[in-house]
């Protein structure tokens, strides 16, 4: 898990490039998290990333959060901003969704923009184990991206927020490698007027998968799965 490169140049960038999706989803996720069991044990978040769905958590529900994130670079952003909020209710485990030791008992999962990076073959076994585990009415909150088809993506037009003098930007391309899977090239630069002073990239495979056929995967795991858009949430049974 310590030679997980794929987000190592993302550091810099990823955490403002990922804050405009925040507004939308923040609401739609703690909505969906609505009746967790606060005694049910920890809430699972796979590629927790910068943090910005353990933000949400850490609002939403008292539960402790254990928060699954490979990327050394990510972490690093993740454990300062939790050391900035004051909070010692996050466990940042160093690995991903498949390395990470799981609770006995489990009161939620959340994994956003992340399950792509998962392989169908880990998908299965992850959400059958964490099923096994989530209390009775627990969710497991999950979000899908594009593309939905393994067909090329062009390179969209760069987009970033501006800090101090300088703008921070990124744009990303996407080539097919296989029937169900594309291998992203992301791209990033530090920009002062139309002077590039950095620039950077991060390459990461990806499998597609759309939001009906995760939730029929949650099913096959006995959860009672539904879509709203984008986002698959699977419900373990009540008692
Ligand atoms: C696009 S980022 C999303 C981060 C965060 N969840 C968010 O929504 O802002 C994808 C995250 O998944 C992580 N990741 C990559 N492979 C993973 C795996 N096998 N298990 C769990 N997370 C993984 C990456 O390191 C990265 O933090």
């Amino acid at each position: 898990m310590d030679g997980y490169q794929e987000y190592a140049a993302s550091g810099e960038y990823l955490h403002l490039l990922s804050l405009p999706a925040w507004p939308v989803l923040r609401p739609r996720l703690a909505t969906a998290l609505t009746g967790v069991d606060p005694d049910a044990g920890p809430v699972l978040e796979l590629g927790a990333g910068t943090g910005l769905g353990t933000d949400v958590l850490l609002e939403t529900v008292p539960n402790d959060v254990l928060a699954a994130e490979p990327s050394a670079s990510l972490r690093g952003v993740l454990l300062a901003r939790l050391a900035d909020r004051g909070t010692d209710r996050v466990t940042v485990f160093p690995g991903g969704a498949t390395e990470v030791p799981l609770p006995d008992r489990i009161a939620a999962v959340v994994g956003m923009h992340m399950v792509g990076h998962l392989a169908p073959a880990d998908r299965k076994r992850l959400w059958t184990a964490v099923a096994e585990r989530l209390a009775p009415g627990g969710p497991v909150v999950l979000n899908v991206q594009p593309p939905g088809a393994a067909e090329p993506v062009a390179e969209w037009p760069w987009i970033g927020v501006t800090v101090g003098g300088l703008a921070y930007e990124g744009t990303g391309s996407a080539e097919p490698t296989g029937p169900d899977s594309v291998r992203w090239r992301m791209r990033y630069r530090t920009r002062r007027g139309d002077t590039v002073l950095a620039e950077t990239s991060a390459d990461y495979d990806w499998w597609i998968i759309s939001a009906e056929r995760l939730a029929a995967e949650l099913a096959d795991a006995a959860l009672d799965a539904s879509v709203d858009e984008d986002l698959v949430i699977g419900r373990k049974p009540p008692l």
